[in-house]
């Protein structure tokens, strides 16, 4: 009964881990670092192996009957997930859950979006009982830049002014592992997102709110943008966060009501509000003095 975590040391699958674990479920973790692999809580096994090196999953498939793929940002994001799910089938797994992205068919301009296309079709054709979560951006994404949020009073993240549906992450892992729970049943297609369509200026102010003190929408100068970005980041990453960020800002990313209904279904429980999210980084993250 043991699940493989691919991506579990990361954002989502460390929280989809602990999901997990608190259900008692056997977990390992592929991590392509030895080092991350042994730090893992006494429960996770770790496993190492690199999706670029497909030799190297053997060993971490061996003996496991389900899969969470979480595929990476990356120039060869589309090879490596089609490397998990070869060696998911040669390892006759009986359930993968694989994390798209919201509303990817609408948006395959997008590398990041196009590149998980043929993830999904190759999982749909595999004849594994499959779940394919799709979340929208996380909130936790504004932990990156914490300290230009609390300190400098300005919320850099170009979303735009139509709206996206962002969601906290514990919400995806909550639904990560009731899909694990469920597949086999059934296959499904869950959108993740959050109870309301989010701006720039509306995130803003509830920091400002939060903060008691101004907060202002960094704007959507995407050339700006793209600058600073390229101090922490390679460049074909900026490339494809700026023609993620014009779509945002050009058509937004937005749910429906039945995405919401749907999302509720396999979070099983209300969606954690934005406000709450913003209220705990604020309290942990360094203010201005
Ligand atoms: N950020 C958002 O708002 C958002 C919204 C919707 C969807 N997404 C999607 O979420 C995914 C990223 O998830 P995340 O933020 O949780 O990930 P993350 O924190 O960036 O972590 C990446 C994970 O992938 C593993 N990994 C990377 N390359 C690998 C390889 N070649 N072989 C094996 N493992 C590898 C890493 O493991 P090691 O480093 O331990 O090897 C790590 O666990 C992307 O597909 C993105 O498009 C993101």
């Amino acid at each position: 009964m043991t699940i493989l975590a691919i991506g579990g040391t990361g954002t989502v699958g460390s929280e989809v881990v602990r999901g997990l674990v608190r259900r008692g479920r056997p977990v390992r973790v592929l991590s392509r670092s030895a080092a991350k692999a042994s730090a893992l809580p006494p429960e996770v096994e770790g496993a190492v192996g690199d999706l670029g090196d497909p030799a190297s999953l053997t060993g971490p498939f061996r003996d496991i009957d389900a899969v969470f793929l979480v595929t990476a940002l990356d120039p060869e994001e589309t090879r490596n997930g089609l490397a998990a799910v070869t060696a998911a089938r040669a390892a006759k797994v009986s359930r993968l859950v694989y994390m798209s992205v919201h509303n990817l068919e609408q948006a395959q301009h997008i590398p990041h979006f196009a590149s998980k296309i043929p993830i999904e079709r190759a999982i749909r054709e595999s004849g594994i009982p499959y779940a394919l979560v799709q979340p929208n951006n996380f909130y936790q994404v504004d932990y990156w830049f914490a300290e230009v949020i609390t300190r400098y009073g300005v919320y850099p993240q170009p979303i735009g002014g139509r709206g996206i549906d962002r969601v906290d992450v514990r919400d995806i892992a909550d639904a990560v592992v009731n899909a694990l729970d469920q597949v086999g049943t059934a296959s499904a297609v869950w959108p993740l997102v959050g109870p309301e369509a989010l701006t720039g200026e509306a995130v803003a102010q509830v920091y400002s709110r939060l903060l008691d003190r101004p907060v202002r929408y960094g704007g959507d100068d995407l050339d700006a943008w793209a600058t600073q970005a390229r101090a922490m980041m390679p460049e074909w990453m900026v490339h494809d966060l700026v023609i993620m960020y014009r779509h945002f800002q050009t058509e937004g990313l937005m749910a429906t009501s039945e995405d919401r209904a749907r999302c509720r279904e396999i979070v099983g429980h209300d969606p954690r509000q934005f406000e709450a999210f913003a209220a705990e980084l604020t309290s942990s993250a360094p203010r201005a003095s």
